[in-house]
């Protein structure tokens, strides 16, 4: 007999720390932080959601120039965001709707893309000897 999952889906918010001169930056100098937890509390406002949807806080997921982002498990779709209002699309379109918010799509096209995020310069470009040492 197959077991049952204990969640439908996990999301997993990165929440990972860098000092602010680190040339990858992290997640939590983007809000990450508070965006996890608006996210975990805005998910108990949909009654057919609680109890399948399990919120986590993560550390890196190697994805830090494109931060804050996210994946949701199963199907491992990925998310970068900036704020509520993103995480409230997230909830109601994908979450609840089953459909991806393509505007907020994190893909292995939009990393090749060139469009290095949000974030302008040299914290996006290549790393320092320095930047390399220090990264976690
Ligand atoms: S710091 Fe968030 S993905 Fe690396």
């Amino acid at each position: 007999m197959e077991e049952q999952p204990l969640y439908d889906v996990r999301i997993f918010c990165c929440v990972n720390s860098r000092d602010a001169d680190h040339p990858r930056g992290s997640c939590s100098r983007q809000g990450a932080i508070d965006l996890h937890g608006y996210l975990a509390a805005r998910l108990q406002h949909w009654p057919e959601l609680v109890g399948r949807v399990r919120v986590n806080a993560s550390g890196c997921l190697n994805r830090c120039e494109w931060g804050p982002v996210l994946v949701i498990h199963p199907p491992g779709v990925w998310y970068r965001y900036r704020t509520q209002a993103d995480l409230d699309e997230i909830i109601q379109s994908h979450l609840a709707g089953g459909a991806v918010v393509q505007r907020l799509l994190l893909s292995a096209a939009t990393a090749a893309s060139g469009d290095k995020g949000r974030r302008s310069g040299s914290r996006t470009g290549a790393m320092s000897q320095r930047g390399r040492s220090r990264q976690r």
